[in-house]
């Protein structure tokens, strides 16, 4: 597996999620994507990207095409925000401890092939997703 592009969008304020949005569209139809996996895709970065801003206190995603033996992007939210307790509980439909519904990384998940998450309490939160081809 080789990467073959990658990019680092901030994930800082507001108008960073219209890019994020923009850019993950643009590459998954560079990567040739169909349209509703390109909207899929889209769907998961913008939820992700929210949860970087609103809870990790802002960071950054890395965008990847990839190859072989399939295309793909891989998509990586990066913060070093307060990190999340229980990733277990945090994953289920419904949890939340915002305002939202609770609905963003359980949904995000059912978005793509690929799904990690790896968080350390005090330190931060990595999710990197992937859709394959
Ligand atoms: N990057 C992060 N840093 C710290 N905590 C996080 C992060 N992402 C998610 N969480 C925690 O996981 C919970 C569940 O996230 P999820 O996206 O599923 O729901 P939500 O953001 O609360 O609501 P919704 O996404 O439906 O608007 C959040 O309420 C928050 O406690
Ligand atoms: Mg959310």
């Amino acid at each position: 597996m080789s990467v073959v592009h990658s990019e680092t969008i901030p994930v800082v304020s507001e108008a960073d999620m219209v890019s994020v949005r923009r850019r993950v569209r643009e590459v998954a139809a560079k990567v040739g994507l169909s349209l509703v996996d390109q909207t899929k895709l889209v769907t998961a970065a913008s939820e992700l990207a929210r949860n970087t801003l609103i809870y990790g206190g802002g960071g950054s995603m890395q965008l990847e095409s990839l190859n072989g033996p399939r295309l793909g992007i891989r998509l990586t939210f990066v913060d070093n925000g307060p990190g999340i307790a229980n990733i277990e509980l945090a994953l289920r439909d419904g949890f939340t401890t915002g305002s939202g519904l609770g609905l963003g990384l359980g949904g995000s998940k059912r978005l793509v092939n690929e799904f990690e998450i790896d968080s350390t309490p005090g330190k931060g939160t990595r999710v990197a997703v992937t859709r394959w081809k």
